[in-house]
């Protein structure tokens, strides 16, 4: 049964097997946008954020800053972030739940305030994901952290409430921890070491954008990260890099559809594994400058993936090369070593006729001749965008229902497939016929 409330949600109409061709503009990196935006809490001056994409996840990170008295304010892809006036009220637990990426204001409000309270972010769809690397890393750097009631309270111990450098492992390369501690340390007092840290670009873009406002910081990008305090960091003006991801998803949308599409702006060097696994996939993906890819399609053949911190395969593309693998000619191994709890979107893709055996965390994809169109339900962001490149090269009408997955974190990608060629547009489900037609128990 679907309540009233569901019926008006909107769902996404895709008829496939339409051709794509064309070129298509790359948004900024949503993981980058969101930590960013936490780090300008960093400076008590103004801070120019550009290149922001529009998302969900954006605005509800901007209304937890507005929360803790940071003033903002949005011009197109442009935000202007002033963080003098920052409170030691607590971000409101109802925006924090819906947004794992809020708990990043801990380091940041910590190291400028020498106290503060969040709330636990929670569990979310892809697992339980602790945040028990970040709070380490803080007590090693002086801080005394105590978990009451579901809110994570932190203190600076001694009068000078400065954080201390510290020489930090992390026991999982976690691009969270690494980000929380990178920006807590911009501000303590003496060196911090991170080792086992994570390598993601995501983390060079946010060294970057401290060194911006004269943090210093070096290693990032490789497995040992060195920061030494200063005192106070000043105002910036920063462009966000091009979202990978995005640009991972774009490059199937081609690859499923047999199309020839063009993206930019992407750094290839940030999608190096994506590439490679395409080209053995058989595609190619044509670097056609420095900030400019095409892919040329080709007949699919299977292969294996298996999700690894980065340089490795990301699991943020894993749903996405599922879907493409459910297409190609013979079996695939995926294993998701990331998160334990993101393979959800196989159920859906079986129900465009995929065939896929899962145990564990481990898929067993056999390619098969045709997906074909059905109503399927977006289980979580990147599952949702696995199901809209599915619902474009299968036969018939496929329509995802959960679009607020895909709004989280894609910035108009109906409108960018639109514009490439796609056949998909966004209704309202009326009638109560359309609505049950479409709904189902998940
Ligand atoms: C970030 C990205 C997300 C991406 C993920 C892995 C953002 C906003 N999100 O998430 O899109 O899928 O990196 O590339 O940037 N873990 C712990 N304890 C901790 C922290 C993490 O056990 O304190 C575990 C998690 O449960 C997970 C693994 O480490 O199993 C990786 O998580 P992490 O790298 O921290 O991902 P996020 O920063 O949450």
């Amino acid at each position: 049964m679907t309540t009233h409330l569901e019926e008006q949600q909107p769902v996404l109409k895709i008829q496939g097997q339409a051709t794509l061709k064309g070129e298509v503009t790359i948004s900024g990196a949503k993981n980058s946008a969101l930590v960013l935006m936490a780090g300008a809490i960093l400076c008590s001056e103004d801070c120019r954020l550009r290149n922001l994409p529009s998302l969900a996840d954006i605005h509800r990170m901007t209304q937890i800053l507005a929360a803790l008295g940071v003033k903002l304010q949005r011009n197109g892809d442009i935000l202007d972030i002033n963080a003098q006036h920052i409170g030691q009220d607590q971000a409101p637990y109802e925006l924090v739940s819906q947004l794992r990426a809020s708990f990043f204001v801990i380091g940041p409000l910590l190291a400028r305030l020498g106290m503060t309270r969040v709330p636990l972010p929670g569990g979310c769809a892809i697992g339980a994901r602790p945040v028990d690397l970040h709070v380490r890393g803080l007590q090693a750097m002086g801080a005394d952290v105590r978990i009451e009631h579901g809110v994570v309270h932190a203190c600076v111990k001694g009068s000078r409430q400065r954080l201390q450098g510290a020489k930090i492992y992390l026991d999982y390369p976690s691009v969270g921890a690494t980000e929380t501690i990178m920006m807590a340390a911009t501000l303590a007092e003496g060196e911090t070491i991170i080792e086992n840290a994570a390598q993601e670009p995501e983390i060079t873009d946010l060294a970057n954008f401290c060194r911006s406002m004269g943090a210093k910081i070096k290693g990032d990008g490789s497995k040992t990260i060195i920061v030494s305090g200063v005192e106070k960091l000043h105002s910036t003006d920063y462009s966000v890099i091009p979202d990978r991801i995005e640009a991972g998803t774009l490059l199937i949308a081609g690859a499923i559809t047999q199309s020839e599409i063009s993206l930019a702006p992407v750094f290839p060097e940030h999608l190096a594994s994506v590439i490679a696994k395409l080209r053995a996939m058989g595609p190619q993906v044509v670097i056609d400058g420095p900030d400019r890819i095409r892919l040329v399609p080709a007949p699919l053949k299977a292969t294996d993936i298996e999700t690894l911190p980065f340089p490795g395969f990301p699991t943020d593309m894993q749903a996405q090369f599922m879907a493409l693998l459910t297409l190609s000619e013979g079996s695939s191994i995926v294993t998701e070593t990331v998160f334990e709890n993101r393979l959800r979107h196989v159920a859906e893709l079986q129900r465009m006729g995929a065939d896929i055996r899962v145990k564990g965390n481990v898929a067993l994809v056999r390619g098969v001749p045709f997906l074909s169109g059905a109503p399927v339900m977006a289980t979580d962001l990147r599952a949702s965008a696995a199901l809209v490149l599915a619902g474009l090269a299968a036969k018939g009408t496929t329509v995802v229902q959960g679009l607020q997955h895909l709004d989280r974190g894609y910035d108009n990608l109906e409108g960018k497939l639109r514009k490439l060629g796609a056949n998909l547009r966004r209704v309202n489900v009326a009638s109560e016929q359309e609505s049950a037609e479409y709904s189902r128990v998940n």
